[in-house]
């Protein structure tokens, strides 16, 4: 692993950098970091952090532009969070790859890159809990039981640890965003949360690290969640029921064998609960999740 500055001991004084010296901090003890980040702080400092679980791609970097254009100093935890992983399978088949990460991060102005053990996030007994309702029953909480409790703990100790004026998070994963703002609000942690969104590829695939497991006809196949979505929002903007365009919908992934549908949902964006009308709420959302061959994808768009 090529770590270009390790803080070993407890150093509190980091060389002061520039913005355009490309030289990040890298650290993997927390004790470090919150020095290194106390200090900024009393300077009067901004602080954004993008929580990602590595394996980047462009979705990851533009949230990590958005923070660096926003804020003083850029923190971006990369940690693959077992307690989020429902399934030990996709736990180990995770992508990972931190050097090229690390390399992305430099050439994209990162300042700070936190990358800590499993044993430094988590001790061995842990009693709290994080539940989230509603949230952690419905579309991905309903197909990926614990998934949410775990970003939700993570989420919680990473805010608290780096304290950040802004932490920025992508609109792909709606449920995520919507449940981070939900978990602010409530245990008023007072941090910014900031919506970034989706970026996908010329075809219109969300991007994701999971792309990397489809083959290239894969990833044909796996436009259809984008094209029915935007089918979808093309008729409920003509005035389609939305009972017709969910029927639609569901009739052609029953057309096409390659992919297995998991749900559909169009929801009230703030609360993401089912709607029967587009004037039940100020702005509506369409969800999608499910298989192409052994990839699970996710996707969303927004009526406006
Ligand atoms: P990860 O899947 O690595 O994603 C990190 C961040 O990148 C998330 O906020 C996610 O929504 C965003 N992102 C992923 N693909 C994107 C795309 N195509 N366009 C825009 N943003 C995209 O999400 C997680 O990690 C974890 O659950 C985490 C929040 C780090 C907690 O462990």
């Amino acid at each position: 692993m090529i770590f270009h500055t390790i803080y070993k001991n407890n150093r509190t004084f980091a060389p002061l950098l520039t913005r355009f010296n490309n030289k990040m901090e890298i650290f993997r003890e927390i004790g470090q970091l919150t020095c290194y980040l106390k200090n900024k702080r009393l300077n009067g400092k901004k602080i954004g952090l993008v929580p990602t679980m590595g394996a980047f791609h462009e979705g990851h970097l533009t949230l990590v532009k958005r923070s660096v254009k926003e804020n003083d100093i850029t923190v971006c935890s990369i940690f693959v969070n077992p307690t989020q992983f429902n399934n030990p399978e996709d736990l180990e088949k995770y992508p990972r790859n931190v050097d090229k990460d690390i390399e992305m991060l430099k050439a994209n102005c990162c300042d700070v890159v936190f990358c800590p053990e499993v044993s430094t996030m988590y001790r061995k007994e842990r009693i709290v809990q994080i539940r989230l309702g509603y949230l952690e029953e419905i579309m991905e909480g309903k197909f990926r039981p614990g998934h949410f409790q775990g970003v939700g703990l993570i989420v919680t100790k990473l805010l608290n640890i780096v304290k950040p004026d802004r932490a920025y998070f992508g609109l792909k994963d709606l449920q995520q965003f919507v449940l981070v703002k939900k978990l602010v609000e409530e245990l008023n942690i007072d941090v910014e949360i900031c919506g970034v969104p989706t970026v996908r590829n010329e075809k219109g695939l969300a991007l994701s690290s999971r792309n990397e497991r489809l083959s290239e006809r894969e990833k044909e196949q796996a436009l259809i969640f984008n094209r029915s979505l935007r089918l979808a929002q093309e008729m409920l903007k003509n005035g389609g029921k939305i009972k017709e365009v969910r029927d639609v919908i569901l009739k052609n992934f029953q057309k096409d064998n390659s992919v297995k549908l998991e749900y559909f949902e169009i929801v009230d964006s703030e609360t993401l609960r089912n709607i029967d009308s587009l004037n039940d709420c100020d702005n509506a959302s369409l969800c999608i999740a499910g298989y192409v061959g052994k990839v699970r994808l996710i996707d969303n768009i927004s009526i406006n």
